[in-house]
């Protein structure tokens, strides 16, 4: 699997989302991550589904949907309507995790499941083969900036040979303070999809921030 680069809008200007996302394609990202938060599962509350509908139709990139959203089984279909293409849950914050992944599986759409730093890799135990994705947060979510939580290279090690035991190929993706220092270890860790807010948004040239997290610092 070739490593996709998938950069945070939360880090970009929301009032200026088509060029952000213009800026982010030319500079060679592979996904756009959309982080949808509610003002219960994390305290923020960022944009939701017609948000997502209008950006599917500025872009071509993948639209990678991460809900921070408590009850994500009664939204999730307004997304995959809005047009996203991998829609990720918080295992956290649903009641019944096999029926939404087998049901955002049944749209077409590819199905993400995420683990809060806190959140042990045996919950994933039984929807290892439901699941399209694998969203490590390697900081507590709900804000773009923090600093990189370091157990979340072992997590991901330990996970891609779970994925490996079982003989399950699957994105790994890591979402939280994902830097060019970082990145490489994250990849040789197992990770092959790198979520970046500010490194990418906060970065005078984008194009060289994007190349920095494929090729180090
Ligand atoms: C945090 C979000 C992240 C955030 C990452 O809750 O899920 O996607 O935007 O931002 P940085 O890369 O700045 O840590
Ligand atoms: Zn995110």
């Amino acid at each position: 699997m070739s490593l996709i680069i998938a950069p945070s809008i939360l880090a970009s200007d929301f009032c200026n989302l088509e060029r952000e996302i213009r800026s982010i394609e030319d500079a060679g990202a592979d996904w756009v991550h959309v982080d949808v938060m509610d003002g219960h599962f994390v305290p923020p509350v960022t944009i939701g589904a017609p948000v997502v509908a209008r950006l599917a139709r500025v872009t071509r990139l993948p639209l990678d949907v991460h809900l921070m959203i408590t009850n994500a089984e009664e939204s999730v279909d307004s997304y995959i309507d809005a047009g996203a293409s991998i829609v990720t849950v918080h295992v956290e914050a649903v009641r019944h995790l096999d029926r939404v992944l087998s049901h955002i599986r049944s749209k077409g759409v590819l199905a993400g499941v995420s683990l809060n730093p806190a959140t042990p890799l045996s919950t994933l135990e039984w929807v290892l083969e439901l699941a399209d994705l694998f969203l490590i947060m390697s900081v507590n979510p709900g804000y773009g900036g923090q600093a990189f939580i370091p157990s979340a290279l072992q997590k991901i090690r330990q996970l891609r040979n779970m994925l490996n035991e079982r003989g399950v190929v699957r994105h790994i993706e890591v979402d939280g303070g994902v830097t060019p220092t970082n990145a490489g270890a994250l990849v040789e860790a197992g990770a092959n999809a790198l979520v970046a807010g500010t490194a990418v948004f906060a970065s005078s040239d984008r194009t060289a921030a994007i190349q920095a997290l494929r090729t180090g610092p």
